[in-house]
């Protein structure tokens, strides 16, 4: 049967796949935290594998919110994009957004430590050492996990030392349905790379998903959350 162009069009606007109608709210890249108007503390991450995980989320039909940090990977228009650097800004950014989610994925690598004041002005080099005081920064998962209208949550754990240990740590200590530990242990996947190897774990459940591309990964991952949780 031939179907004209704007039955075609209707079919499309029909078409529902797992994640339709869902709101998700996606945070990625790395946080900075300035010290003086031109330096900052900030890490490793390209936001990539947050941004694998918007695009999937898309693809399967969430409206998605997306606040990201410095990251090294295009926006997804589709998405609504914020932009928020530092862990605070984050976290101001994450708790007025996220009442009407349905699931959480905290994909971005936030600094546990802000400088406790931003210099005014450039720090000069005329002392022999400079002492940075380092202040603990809030808890944006943990955070979002405490909320009494809790969204479904996944959080991510990157580890060097006894990864599973760790994540099985982190899931129950932040109060997550999900953790994908990432073993960045090795220097050919993990952080500021193309390519991962994950686990995903929940509370009874575990499954190692082997070495492939951020993409990959990240459709894997929503398979079993959609599988398991939805
Ligand atoms: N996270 C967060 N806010 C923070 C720190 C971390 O939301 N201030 C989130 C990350 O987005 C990630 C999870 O918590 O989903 C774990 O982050 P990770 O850096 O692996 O662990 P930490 O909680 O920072 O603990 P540690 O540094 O001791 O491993």
């Amino acid at each position: 049967m031939k179907i004209g162009r704007g039955a075609a069009i209707v079919a499309q606007q029909f078409h529902t796949t797992e994640l339709t109608g869902k709101n998700i709210l996606i945070t990625l890249g790395a946080s900075v935290e300035a010290i003086d108007p031109v330096r900052y503390i900030s890490n490793h991450s390209s936001g990539k594998m947050g941004m694998a995980l918007v695009n999937n989320c898309i693809e399967l039909g969430a409206q998605v919110t997306c606040i990201y940090a410095k990251i090294q990977t295009e926006l997804n228009q589709r998405a609504s994009n914020i932009q928020a650097l530092s862990a605070k800004k984050m976290h101001k950014a994450v708790m007025e957004n996220i009442a009407e989610q349905d699931i959480f994925i905290s994909c971005a690598a936030v600094a546990d430590f802000s400088p406790e004041n931003i210099a005014k002005d450039k720090i000069k080099k005329n002392a022999d050492d400079l002492k940075l005081i380092l202040k603990p920064n809030p808890d944006i998962l943990q955070d979002v996990c405490k909320l009494t209208k809790k969204p479904l949550t996944i959080g991510f754990a990157a580890e060097t030392k006894n990864p599973l240990e760790n994540a099985q740590i982190k899931l129950k200590n932040k109060g997550c349905d999900v953790i994908i530990l990432n073993d960045v242990s090795g220097a050919d996947f993990g952080l500021n790379v193309d390519e991962n190897e994950v686990t995903f774990l929940s509370q009874n459940y575990q499954q190692k998903i082997a070495k492939t591309s951020k993409q990959k990964i990240a459709k894997k991952i929503l398979e079993i959350f959609i599988r398991k949780f939805l």
